[in-house]
């Protein structure tokens, strides 16, 4: 994963996903904390980018230290671990300023990478459409251009046949200029791809299906459970942000067919060059009807606070705070029956589910299909037999409807939205 020379490690994995051998690269992490010493998210960053954490260091304080991020006295026991462990490098929690990661690395001789470079190399390797490639290209470039390394995985991909050896002087005054111009040429192919996102989007408009999107932490299961209602094949790994791209299926409640959206992972302290990067793909998650919000419920409670208040605050962040949302507590199958009771009486109005037995996910049904109800009006009308697409559409839209056939065409009662409701309007029987 070491950012400066590649864009991922070639560490081997046995069939089981544990790695074999020897890891080629070893991390300790770091972290300034004010109190409390638990690193495990950045350990399973660090495991989904094939990084093995050997070892630990915290330092508690207030605020990290403006130079080195911790202080002088624990920067020499963190020097002492890394010769014991033989580490090869050192992973802070936070994001580190050019500086510290600057001073770090002088000082502990082995690279230093922050939390947003390892999240970053994480979706550089997960991205799968053209638009998330872009999208994640672009977040490197601007993050680098701070700090003016690790330039050459981008060059090197580009073909532009620049050597990999450490950047001098006036090779990095080439590089800035290198890096400003494909900034400027990833933006504009980006505006290009968003237009055709925004062509899509209208016809999916057009057909007026409701649409729901699955929003929720990383790893709280959105893929399992977009699978688990709708049947389609997402991939699903216990690994961090395997959904980078957004997927839509089509998915049938009570014979009305509605839109279903996974989209990217949430963290704590998401890159903000991430959460503007990925604008476009949340956007699914702003313009939805309903915002499914899924977390693994089998997190102890304070981690459970924690996820949904960061995935609360994305939300906000990106405009979709005050879409109609649903919590679903997933993960029900690892859950006994106290923390049932327990979850139920903390979050009333809760789908308690597990995408993997299916266990809750007829009520999950129900509770999305009450949902839309409120928002569906009652229309009664008279399709002429020669407008048989009108009626096609109505079917899809409808589900359930109340239909019967007369001398001048079809009677239909059904329940639609507002919207809908207004374009038939002209067929009122
Ligand atoms: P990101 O792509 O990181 O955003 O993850 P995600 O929210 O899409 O999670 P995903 O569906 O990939 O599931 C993450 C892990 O949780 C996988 O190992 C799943 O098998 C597991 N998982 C999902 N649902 C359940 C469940 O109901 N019960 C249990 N026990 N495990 C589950």
């Amino acid at each position: 994963m070491q950012r400066a020379r590649h864009g991922r490690t070639t560490e081997t994995h046995s069939p089981n996903g544990a790695p074999t051998g020897r890891a080629r690269q070893r991390a300790v992490m770091i972290a300034a904390l004010p109190a409390g010493d638990d690193l495990s998210e950045l350990q399973e960053l660090l495991r989904t980018a094939g990084v093995a954490v050997v070892g630990q260091e915290v330092q508690h304080r207030e605020t990290p230290h403006p130079n080195t991020y911790v202080g002088p006295g624990k920067l020499q026991e963190i020097k002492q671990r890394i010769k014991e462990l033989d580490a090869n490098v050192v992973a802070a929690d936070d994001e580190l300023s050019p500086r510290q990661e600057r001073n770090l690395e002088k000082e502990l001789g082995v690279a230093v990478v922050d939390r947003t470079a390892v999240i970053l190399d994480i979706f550089a390797g997960h991205a799968n459409t053209a638009e998330g490639k872009l999208q994640v290209e672009l977040a490197q470039l601007e993050y680098n251009l701070a700090r003016m390394r690790g330039l050459w995985t981008h060059l090197e991909r580009l073909g532009a046949g620049i050597g990999t050896r450490g950047p001098g002087e006036s090779q990095i005054e080439t590089d800035r200029r290198l890096a400003r111009d494909r900034i400027a040429a990833l933006k504009r192919k980006l505006a290009d791809v968003k237009g055709s996102r925004a062509t899509m989007r209208a016809e999916r408009e057009r057909a007026h299906l409701p649409e729901i999107a699955l929003a929720g932490y990383t790893n709280a299961g959105k893929s399992t459970l977009l699978n688990a209602l709708t049947g389609a094949e997402v991939g699903v790994r216990d690994r961090l942000f395997h959904t980078l791209d957004p997927t839509t299926r089509s998915l049938e409640i009570g014979g009305r067919r509605y839109l279903l959206t996974d989209t990217v992972g949430f963290i704590r302290k998401l890159p903000h060059q991430l959460v503007d990067a990925f604008g476009a793909t949340l956007e699914e998650t702003r313009l939805a009807d309903l915002v499914l919000h899924v977390v693994d419920a089998s997190a102890p409670e304070e981690e459970l606070e924690e996820m949904l208040r960061a995935v609360d605050d994305v939300l906000e962040e990106i405009g979709a705070g005050e879409r109609p949302r649903l919590l679903v507590l997933n993960k029900a199958d690892l859950l006994d029956e106290e923390r049932r009771r327990e979850l139920g009486f903390r979050h009333p109005g809760a789908a308690l589910v597990s995408a993997h037995t299916g266990e809750g996910l007829d009520e999950l049904r129900d509770l999305v299909e009450e949902e839309f109800r409120r928002t569906l009006r009652e229309i009664d009308v008279l399709l002429p037999y020669a407008e048989g697409g009108r009626l096609a559409e109505l079917h899809d839209i409808a589900g359930d409807l109340e239909r019967e056939d007369t001398a001048e065409g079809v009677r239909v009662r059904a329940q639609v939205p507002a919207t809908v409701a207004e374009r038939f309007a002209a067929y009122s029987a």
